[in-house]
């Protein structure tokens, strides 16, 4: 979601100001989301880096993600969409993180899932995988030969999400800082040049039909099914 600070220093206000046009947008593209038929949407919203912002940049964006939660949870129990964090949620503050718990467990059992990346990187979670794995190591609940990509993958935040298909960048910036390095992989980008808070349904839906004319071969030969035939017999499969 970059370009917040751009597209208010361009209209002369405020940081924060492009911050709060930016949840405006998050608030349609989940809308978009449900439209497309999307179930997984993850939202990069605060990087571990982000922490060396100016304070009263920080303290905003934590105080705009609390009004956030408060003024969409029912909507989101409502029209059944699971909130998920992804990240070191033991960075934030203990109101956001019992707000953000609260919101969690109302919600766990919606299949539609927004998963929010709060205090993350994508190095940090690998660290933290790794973590965990030498705790198992040394418990004697985990042998170092049995460690293969699907266990480093089971012990990542969100495990059973599945890796993205599409990631949008948006501001025109051509880097992946630190977002979701193991899950990207095999991930399509699309960067466009539109900053975050002016992302609308015709930015989505020229992403959308990027992607679905891409060939995603996995390393292997020409599939010669592009996305769109993918999906829809996919969808035509879960119907
Ligand atoms: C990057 O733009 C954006 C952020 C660091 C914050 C994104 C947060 C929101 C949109 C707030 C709401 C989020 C949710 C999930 C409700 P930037 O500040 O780096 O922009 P710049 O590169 O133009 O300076």
């Amino acid at each position: 979601m970059d370009g917040n600070g751009r597209w208010a220093r361009q209209r002369g206000k405020p940081r924060l100001a492009g911050h709060e046009a930016g949840a405006e947008t998050v608030r349609c593209v989940l809308d978009y989301c449900r439209d497309a038929g999307i179930n997984y949407l993850t939202l990069y919203a605060f990087s571990t880096e982000n922490w060396s912002r100016p304070q009263a940049e920080v303290s905003g964006l934590m105080t705009l993600l609390r009004t956030f939660i408060d003024k969409y949870e029912r909507e989101m129990i409502e029209r059944r969409v699971r909130l998920r964090v992804i990240g070191r949620r033991e960075d934030l503050s203990s109101s956001l993180q019992q707000a953000l718990a609260r919101i969690e467990r109302a919600t766990a059992t919606f299949d539609r899932q927004l998963i929010v990346a709060l205090s993350y990187s994508g190095r940090s979670e690998l660290a933290r995988a790794a973590r965990r794995i030498a705790e198992e190591v040394k418990a004697g609940t985990l042998a170092p030969e049995e460690v293969d990509e699907a266990v480093v993958a089971a012990r990542l935040d969100a495990p059973d999400v599945p890796d993205p298909d599409l990631i949008i960048r948006t501001s025109g910036e051509l880097r992946i800082s630190n977002f979701l390095l193991w899950q990207c992989a095999y991930s399509e980008f699309y960067v466009t040049p539109v900053l975050w808070p002016d992302f609308r349904e015709a930015d989505f839906q020229a992403a959308l039909a990027a992607y679905a004319v891409r060939d995603r071969r996995f390393g292997s030969v020409e599939s010669g099914t592009p996305c769109a035939e993918t999906v829809r017999s996919k969808q035509e499969q879960e119907s």
